[in-house]
């Protein structure tokens, strides 16, 4: 049934910069994902919505889906985009880091940057009077748990009933997972070994915040512990800018996410990877290419996510009840 949609709690985000999910509210994260809806709907009801708006990239790690869902996205809204390539040469190596903030906002409406240090990434937002935006950081992939939320609800999982299993190495996108499921009162089962479990500071940050929504989030080391779940979800072993480091793999190789590990979890459960993927590693062919993998819609989504975030970032939102194309979700199929 069509419905109008209400946007007006996300005028509450124009201007505010995004480092990390937690930057958002659960309300607000519900609100994008309705917006990421209807923009995926119908794009020409957005039509130059970004009209005469600028996007500066700094990215100093390589990128496929977060360079071009950007540029892409934020062209088919009728914005412009330049791309800085900082992959020789740090943000902060020619100037410092708020001199290069105080210069960009002179010409860019919004900053969308990949970084090393997470600091970079707060000196910015510190020097800068335009909104930032995390575009990865060693310690959170914001953009990319959004649009896996986006991707978890399309397949008919509410969030708040989400049982999300994660498998590997405890890094950035693995954090970014822990807020959305602490955030969004859902569950979260991390399985790493125990020697590359998530940073345990940001790991009680977390849960702090599990704590006061109902949301359960467990450290495990045992796959056994993901039995049930409504979505396994792997990602690279290594990654970037860490070293190859041999002790590491062999640790993780037990949690290689196979048909076996997947029966573990259930036959319903879909398959996540925010991809690059390293294949006969983290993940074997026959579960990466299986009929439950979701890895396909979990790229396309990035780029309707962050469309949605940069509409309400740049106080570019849809009158409200504008998007009256957009319809319910169907019933979620999680009990
Ligand atoms: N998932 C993701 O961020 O992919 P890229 O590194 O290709 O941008
Ligand atoms: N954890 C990976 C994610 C890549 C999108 C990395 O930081 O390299």
């Amino acid at each position: 049934m069509a419905r109008p949609v209400d946007f007006s709690i996300l005028e509450g985000l124009k201007g505010r910069s995004i480092l990390r999910l937690t930057d958002l509210s659960a309300g607000e994260i519900a609100a994008l994902l309705a917006l990421a809806r209807a923009l995926k709907a119908d794009y020409a009801a957005f039509q130059g919505a970004l009209a005469q708006r600028a996007l500066v990239m700094l990215f100093e790690k390589p990128s496929l889906r977060t360079r071009v869902s950007f540029e892409i996205g934020f062209q088919k809204l009728g914005g412009c985009v330049s791309f800085l390539d900082h992959r020789n040469e740090r943000i902060g190596a020619r100037e410092p880091v708020g001199d290069y903030g105080r210069n960009l906002e002179r010409w860019a409406d919004a900053i969308v940057a990949r970084v090393f240090a997470h600091d970079t990434l707060t000196a910015l937002r510190a020097n800068c009077r335009v909104p930032i935006v995390n575009a990865l950081s060693e310690i959170a992939h914001p953009c990319q748990a959004l649009a896996d939320a986006q991707t978890i609800v399309e397949h008919g999982i509410a969030l708040e009933r989400c049982h999300l299993a994660w498998l590997g190495d405890g890094n950035n996108v693995c954090l970014s997972l822990m807020e959305l499921a602490a955030l969004t009162g859902g569950r979260m089962t991390v399985v790493t070994p125990p020697s590359h479990r998530p940073c345990p500071v940001l790991t009680a940050e977390i849960e702090a915040i599990a704590a006061k929504t109902g949301a359960s989030i467990v450290l495990a080391d045992d796959p056994a512990a993901i039995r049930g779940a409504d979505a396994v979800y792997t990602d690279a072993w290594i990654s970037m800018g860490q070293q190859d480091c041999p002790e590491k793999i062999a640790s993780l190789r037990r949690l290689t996410v196979t048909p076996e590990v997947m029966a573990i979890a259930g036959p319903r459960a879909k398959f996540m990877h925010c991809l690059p993927a390293h294949r006969g590693e983290e993940v074997v062919d026959a579960v990466i290419d299986g009929t439950n993998s979701v890895i396909y819609d979990q790229a396309e989504n990035r780029m309707h996510a962050q469309n949605a975030l940069l509409l309400a970032l740049l106080g570019a939102l849809p009158p409200n009840g504008s998007a009256r194309s957009v319809r319910r979700e169907p019933a979620t199929t999680n009990a």
